[in-house]
């Protein structure tokens, strides 16, 4: 124990650390400070059109149903709308919402139904193809935001600029075409028609994606709202298509398809208030639970990075995420035990057997008793002029979702069935295990680890925040408000930070690109944990409202992302 604490103050004394990749920080679009009103996303395309919506009067809410539309078309690795998400909302009057256009299972889902005679999960069956595809939310819930909360009353302005950028296409980036090209192999074996990401054998930077099938189905959209997409044309060709494979989405799922406003989570955190999504995300309740936790130790004196508080940190993500792992899946369908899992006392008890100089193993830890993929989703973060905050995830699970483009409609399908449990312990793409409450059901929502996320301090909104990730989606979140909260950072700061992440299964510290360092990857490994470096963690978007007002807009230094203010 001894040489432990010696380690830690020597490794403490020896780099009190720089966490922020600075020159990242001067990178254009990337950070910007507004004085009333702003968004990031993860596409320059995307952010320019939502941040239009907001000058020409647009409340948070108009931008963030333009952005939706505009993701789908210009970032169409997880912008969809052939998929879900979760729309978290503040207006400036205190008034908050949180809106549920996850995918639902189609109606002849069943629990075994990526299961072989033997009981044994087929492999990829719940994640490449027609098959692993869920219901999509995303049309049903833009409608359902503008129907509630729209200022600009103008449906078919939101839409406009995403079918003429459909229609006439826009260059793509390096990252895209060499995303594109990775994966052409899968569109080409999962598709029977050629589509606009087809057309071509190779990409290359600069490249014009013109979407034509994409933009008719918009405009059906733009004309006739959900009915455009739920119903009609676009409906019959998404059916043709799951009947030119082993596809299962049929007209009654889409025509019944609904999304729904649900109970926000809420929780404080050292002065702060936190505002998250309920199931069937697992995002905001696991956030709640982190912090809760994380609030009964002194982190500002521990420092940001130190062994202290590495290991704090992932002692109560090993914890959390055993919860996840049984009690969370969709509440309509399954007793989420939410109140007690969010108790403040709870967190205490949760950390009764924490040591301060060991890792527990995470066979040690079970579920608190209470009554791998490309981590493809996006998220998008949005302040009005008048204060109004959005916070936006939304996914078509893994890159490309199912790889399936709906032929002659010109949009991804998901692969979200994949969040389900496909067998009682077996792990997702992500590794995450699930039980019970999240089986497979027809009608039920899959539960997922987004966590679009707004805290408030005094009354007024002040960090507006979210990532992709997969799994890593809550503890990017986490990591970027203790950044802030506990570590003084800026959101340029907070969001360029090196990010780590533990997940109980497998019973690992995943550091991003070795980041951390070998000092500290060895004094964590002396505390005994396994720490193993993978590629980046989440893209997240942070907006910070300083306390003379202004808006510091950050988007994430690790892709094409994209901020914008005025
Ligand atoms: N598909 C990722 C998530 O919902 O967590």
């Amino acid at each position: 124990m001894l040489r432990i604490l010696f380690l830690i103050s020597l490794f403490w004394i020896g780099c009190k650390s720089e966490p922020v990749v600075k020159e990242i920080i001067s990178e254009e679009g990337k950070t910007v400070m507004a004085q009333n009103a702003g968004l990031a996303s993860a596409h320059p395309v995307a952010t320019k059109i939502g941040v239009d919506v907001l000058k020409i009067g647009g409340n948070a809410i108009d931008a963030a149903i333009a952005t939706q539309f505009a993701l789908a078309v210009c970032y169409p690795v997880a912008g969809n709308i052939g998929g879900g998400g979760f729309m978290v909302i503040r207006m400036n009057d205190g008034e908050v919402a949180t809106l549920d256009y996850r995918e639902k299972a189609p109606g002849s889902a069943h629990r075994d139904m990526y299961l072989d005679a033997e009981g044994n999960v087929i492999d990829r069956l719940s994640i490449d193809g027609h098959l692993a595809a869920g219901v999509p939310g995303t049309v049903d819930g833009m409608v359902k935001a503008f129907e509630k909360y729209s200022k600009l009353k103008d449906w078919k302005a939101l839409i406009q600029p995403s079918i003429d950028a459909a229609r006439n296409g826009f260059n793509i980036s390096e990252k895209q075409a060499n995303g594109f090209n990775r994966t052409m192999e899968k569109w080409l074996d999962l598709n029977t028609r050629t589509n606009a990401f087809t057309m071509k054998s190779e990409w290359k930077a600069g490249d014009l994606l013109k979407q034509p099938e994409l933009a008719n189905t918009l405009e059906a959209i733009r004309d006739q709202g959900e009915d455009g997409f739920y119903r009609g044309w676009v409906a019959d060709s998404l059916v043709a298509e799951m009947n030119r494979s082993n596809g299962i989405i049929s007209k009654e799922d889409l025509s019944s398809y609904e999304s729904v406003w649900r109970e926000p989570i809420e929780g404080t955190y050292r002065g702060h208030s936190i505002i998250s999504m309920p199931p069937p995300s697992s995002g905001g309740i696991a956030l709640v639970q982190l912090l809760n936790i994380l609030e009964n130790y002194d982190l500002p004196s521990m420092g940001f990075h130190s062994p202290e508080a590495i290991h704090l940190v992932v002692e109560a993500e090993r914890r959390i995420y055993a919860d996840r792992s049984t009690h969370l899946g969709d509440s309509d369908y399954y007793n989420v035990p939410r109140e007690a899992l969010l108790q403040k006392e709870y967190a205490k008890k949760r950390m009764k057997n924490f040591n301060s100089q060991k890792a527990t193993l995470s066979s040690d830890i079970k579920e608190g008793n209470v009554s791998k993929e490309s981590e493809q989703t996006t998220h998008y973060s949005v302040i009005d002029e008048q204060g109004n905050a959005a916070s936006i995830t939304t996914t078509l699970n893994t890159g490309y979702g199912s790889k399936v483009v709906v032929g002659g409609a010109g949009f991804f399908l998901n692969n979200e069935m994949d969040d389900f449990s496909s067998k009682p312990g077996f792990p997702n793409v992500y590794g995450l295990i699930g039980n019970e409450g999240n089986s497979i059901k027809a009608g039920k929502r899959m539960l997922s680890s987004m966590t679009p996320a707004i805290v408030t301090e005094g009354g007024k909104v002040k960090i507006i925040v979210g990532t992709p990730g997969g799994s890593t989606i809550i503890t990017s979140v986490l990591q970027t408000i203790m950044n802030i909260v506990d570590f003084d950072m800026t959101a340029t700061e907070a969001t360029a930070a090196c990010r780590f992440h533990h997940q109980w299964t497998p019973d690992m510290v995943f550091e991003e690109s070795e980041c951390l360092g070998e000092e500290l990857s060895k004094i964590l490994t002396e505390m005994g944990h396994k720490v193993q470096s993978r590629g980046k963690i989440g893209r997240v978007e942070t907006i910070l409202v300083n306390a003379d007002g202004s808006k510091e807009i950050a988007a994430d230094p690790r892709g094409d992302d994209w901020s914008e203010g005025y």
